[in-house]
């Protein structure tokens, strides 16, 4: 088979690059180790930036998000019952716009779907090889055959675990990594949010978060034992500590139910370097990994795949290679700002087994100041709304 651009991945990043360059002209082929039902059920990000959104009208696969998105204008940072609003419209001009995941990737899946694009699904033993050579090529298996996709780029949208990363020779490849002592405990519920926008609490039992997925459905969060298993974690006794963490007066619009969903996520912060090597281009997850709070994972893959889709437009349409040749120093530049900023956010809302009263105080002084100052609010929603590509 022959393809302009193999794309390993059909996650957010690879759908959002397939679309693109579809309605650029350019062809792909894309491939996947699991299958559309299992990466649609996948419960993962909920909060879009404007950018993000803009990817998604430039691709065609919009419309149901502005039909049934959620726009927000501010979220609140709450600590030991206090709370702070972070205006974004008012400080930015900007605003998100809460949509699922699942559901942006359903939409994306209808459209390539329906324009008629090459999927391999359930694919194993993906190899991509000749990077370094004019006519690169992923090998991989499908219904026990064995397949060979010809292309002239790699696109590595695969993934925190996938293969595309570890294509890059060692002697290459640098990594930085930090990895934090617990966990986020996640349910979703079929009862509307306690209230009409996003609360961050930093409470002394831990972290809590109150997100949505629309106005019947609440997405809210915990900090927890990475190790602790979910069984371990009864709906009541997550409604309890919750409620705790929130304090009482919020907690007073707090509507329970039996959760649908209840799954533990770890944090960690993860950049590879760099995100080219020949042919291959890496985006998304398969370069770089966010701890959650701020939600910048997801639209950080689809600012890389912005990025990519430029310098690969600039290439087929008008002969020119220079943004290809600097993707990886122009993307990881944005990269380590969205690292710095979910790094930071995190840092202030968890509490740290290791920290002292020494940090307490400071994330408490820190808190107290962005309560006191308008830049410094600024600088959290400027960030929280989303960078600009470049
Ligand atoms: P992925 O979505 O991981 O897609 C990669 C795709 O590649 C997958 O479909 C996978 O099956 C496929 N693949 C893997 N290996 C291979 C292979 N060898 N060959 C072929 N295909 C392969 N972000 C937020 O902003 N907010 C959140 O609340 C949030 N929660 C999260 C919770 C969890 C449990 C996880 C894991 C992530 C969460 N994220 C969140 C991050 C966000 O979901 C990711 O940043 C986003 O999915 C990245 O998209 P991606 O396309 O780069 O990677
Ligand atoms: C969600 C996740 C986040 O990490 C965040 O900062 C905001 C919302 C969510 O899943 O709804």
């Amino acid at each position: 088979i022959k393809t302009s651009v193999c794309i390993i991945g059909s996650g957010p990043a690879g759908l959002l690059l397939s679309q693109l360059l579809a309605n650029a002209g350019i062809d792909t082929v894309v491939l996947d180790r699991k299958d559309r039902a299992y990466i649609e059920g996948r419960i993962r990000a909920g909060v879009l930036e404007q950018g993000t959104v803009q990817a998604l009208e430039e691709a065609g696969a919009a419309e149901r998000l502005h039909r049934e998105g959620l726009p927000h204008d501010g979220f609140e940072l709450a600590f030991d019952g206090d709370r702070h609003r972070i205006d974004l419209a008012g400080l930015t001009g900007k605003t998100v716009m809460v949509y699922g995941q699942t559901e942006m990737t359903k939409d994306l899946f209808d459209k390539r779907t329906a324009e008629g694009q090459q999927f391999f699904f359930n694919v194993d033993d993906v190899v991509p090889t000749d990077l370094k050579s004019d006519q690169p090529s992923v090998h991989f298996t499908h219904d026990g055959a064995k397949i060979v996709v010809e292309c002239d780029y790699i696109a590595g949208c695969d993934g925190f675990h996938g293969v595309s990363r570890q294509a890059i020779p060692a002697d290459v490849l640098k990594t930085f990594e930090r990895v934090y002592p617990f966990g986020w405990l996640g349910i979703l519920v079929e009862k509307p949010p306690l209230a009409h926008e996003l609360i961050y609490a930093n409470h002394e039992r831990g972290f809590a978060l109150a997100s949505m997925r629309s106005n019947t459905r609440s997405r809210y969060y915990i900090q927890c034992d990475v190790n602790d298993d979910v069984a371990q974690w009864s709906d009541d006794r997550f409604w309890e500590e919750f409620a705790t963490r929130l304090g009482p007066e919020t907690a007073a619009n707090l509507q329970t139910g039996p959760s649908f969903e209840k799954s533990i996520a770890p944090l960690r912060s993860f950049v590879a370097e760099p995100m080219r090597y020949g042919n291959l281009f890496l985006a998304g997850d398969s370069a770089h990994i966010v701890p959650p709070t701020g939600a910048k994972g997801l639209n950080l893959a689809a600012a890389d795949v912005r990025i990519l889709h430029r310098a690969l437009v600039a290439h087929y349409k008008d002969n020119n290679d220079s943004l290809i040749d600097s993707y990886s120093e122009t993307v990881l530049r944005r990269v380590w700002k969205v690292e710095r900023f979910s790094w930071q956010l995190s840092t202030l809302m968890h509490q740290f087994p290791e920290n002292s009263e020494f940090e307490k105080r400071m994330q408490r002084a820190e808190f107290d100041y962005l309560r006191s100052s308008e830049a410094a609010s600024r600088a959290i929603a400027e960030n929280y709304v989303g960078l600009p590509l470049d």
